[in-house]
């Protein structure tokens, strides 16, 4: 892997600041001036249409951050990526999620061997079972057909299989019904267990490493439970865990290790990191509740994007533009954090989702080589769906002081046709939608507060500054191809960003110590005074807390 480039010292970082220090935001005046400034500055990436006018770009600003991409060498990294060149540096890996959505009979390398021909055979398996599942022909223990997926994963093996399941509802077969299981907290597998039928659940272990403490003591205690709730039902459990459950995993030895016949695992490979593995095996769930071919037409829509990032040009790139935006807003402009805000209630674990993706992979502070980064990096992403927002957190980012970029995502035909009278609903949510980009970008002049009679001293009160960046997108509607699409998307945006900043956007190491510490403490928790007496006082005054208030 070539060295960092480092971003702050090239003309185009310089020109940046330069047109920072020289830029007066006035969307109001940039519209009534640039009648084409919309149509300019909005395009089309597979089935999005992204509308970027009221964001802070300008041609110059453009320009420039399109010399940046080049400064840095951004396109050569982007096909070292979809090359299979080890990019993970870190971890010595390839960075191959890309090539899960490869259409087959396409070829892409990593040591001398294509590995699109694997991608399809283990496809072909999960099409199978998920079939066989869905028609009824997999079976339990008692004969009786599947009615209930549980996923037990979390991270990557989770946030893309519910975010997506969430999202696809309309699409999953009637009479299946997933639920997920993934917090170490116990009260998580309590809660999703209470209801399911021993006799029609499908337990599926969804774990890259196969070693997540979480995911195998729920792996456990879900296996516990299934043996006990059919003997109290005087059903022989014997060779129920076979129909019972399946594997997700890299590591197929730790999977028959745990009892699952490696037949009934499917795998995938350690060039897809977790957080970017929804389009892998770790999507079974996903492809039992919405079929084979909805399966496929979702990464379908990730290889669109894929394909868009790899051939339009810089001027109409999507992900290559966003992601730029971005850099120019978080470096650039002092902007920490950065919202998503989905008006699809049915994307209500998409900034979820977004922030393992986003987070894990570009809250770094070192560079591939190993040095310091140069400038900040990794905002933080966070959400929820439209119109709740509204009326929780969107005070702040009309009127606060900090500078929040935000992404509103929506679509044109829904799934619930109501009418509210005369009113469509699905109108008024995007009247909604179309109503606080407007404020946030034109905001209401003193003025204008005064011209509505407003008594003068909470004049200032109800001012709306505007001048708040908004991207806008929009598609027809959410079907399986335009998930993949969103979801890619955001995958090369983070993308762009780990380039510029220099970082390895595919390792993890930051969640280790953590998780080395839960390890160690657990003889301290439970009570071993000799452990207690090594912790930190605080850490010894929690312990103690809690044996002396449990019940
Ligand atoms: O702890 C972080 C992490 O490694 C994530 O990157 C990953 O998605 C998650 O844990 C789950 O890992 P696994 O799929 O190996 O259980």
């Amino acid at each position: 892997m070539a060295m960092p480039i480092d971003a702050t010292q090239t003309p185009a970082w310089a020109k940046l600041a330069k047109l920072r220090d020289e830029l007066r935001v006035d969307f109001r005046t940039w519209f009534e001036t640039d009648p084409e400034r919309a149509e300019r500055h909005s395009y089309q990436a597979g089935e999005l249409f992204v509308d970027l006018s009221k964001s802070y770009i300008t041609d110059e600003i453009k320009e420039a951050l399109l010399e940046l991409a080049r400064d840095v060498q951004l396109s050569e990294r982007r096909d070292a990526m979809f090359a299979g060149e080890k990019i993970n540096v870190t971890e010595g890996r390839s960075v191959l999620h890309t090539a899960l959505r490869q259409p087959e009979g396409n070829s892409v390398y990593v040591d001398g061997a294509d590995v699109v021909p694997g991608v399809h055979e283990v496809l072909a398996r999960i099409f199978d079972f998920a079939d066989r599942v869905r028609s009824g022909q997999w079976r339990g223990i008692t004969g009786k057909p599947i009615t209930t997926i549980v996923n037990i994963g979390i991270g990557g093996s989770d946030l893309g299989p519910v975010m997506a399941y969430e999202a696809l509802k309309p699409y999953v077969q009637d009479g299946l019904e997933c639920r997920f299981i993934s917090n170490i907290d116990p009260t998580d597998l309590g809660e999703k267990l209470r209801g399911v039928d021993p006799e029609t659940v499908l337990f599926i272990v969804a774990s890259k490493t196969f070693t997540t403490l979480e995911t195998l003591t729920n792996a456990r205690q879900a296996r516990a439970w299934l043996l006990e709730e059919l003997q109290a039902a005087g059903i022989d459990a014997e060779g129920a865990v076979a129909k019972h459950f399946v594997a997700v995993s890299t590591n197929l030895e730790k999977v028959a290790e745990f009892g699952i016949d490696p037949l009934n695992a499917f795998g995938f490979w350690d060039w897809v990191g977790g957080r970017y593995s929804v389009d892998s095996a770790v999507g079974t769930s996903l492809a039992i509740a919405i079929g084979p071919q909805g399966f496929a037409d979702f990464l379908g829509g990730f290889n669109t994007m894929d394909e868009h990032f790899k051939n339009a040009v810089d001027e109409e790139n999507v992900p290559l533009l966003m992601g730029l935006l971005n850099i120019f807003y978080c470096n650039f402009m002092g902007a920490a954090t950065h919202a998503v805000l989905p008006y699809a209630q049915y994307l209500h674990r998409f900034p979820a989702y977004l922030q393992q993706l986003t987070m894990e992979s570009n809250g770094k502070r070192v560079r591939w080589d190993g040095s310091d980064v140069t400038t900040t990096t990794g905002e933080v992403f966070w959400g929820e769906p439209g119109t709740n927002g509204q009326h929780a957190f969107y005070q702040l980012i009309h009127q606060g002081t900090q500078l929040i970029p935000a992404d509103f995502i929506a679509f044109s035909n829904p799934i619930y046709a109501l009418k509210d009278g005369e009113f469509d609903q699905h109108e008024l949510f995007l009247g909604n939608f179309f109503g606080q980009t407007k404020a946030l970008a034109f905001g209401k002049t003193e003025e204008e507060v005064r011209a509505e009679g407003t008594r003068e001293e909470i004049v200032s009160a109800r001012v709306f500054p505007g001048n708040k960046p908004t991207t806008s997108i929009m598609a027809p509607a959410l079907t399986p191809a335009v998930l993949g699409q969103l979801i890619a998307l955001y995958e090369h945006i983070t993308f762009v960003q780990g380039i510029v900043w220099g970082i390895d956007s595919f390792d993890q190491w930051g969640v280790e110590l953590g998780k080395q510490m839960a390890n160690q403490l657990t003889a301290a928790v439970a009570g071993d005074e000799a452990e207690i007496a090594k912790q930190d006082p605080s850490t010894r005054a929690l312990i103690n807390f809690y044996r002396d208030t449990r019940f």
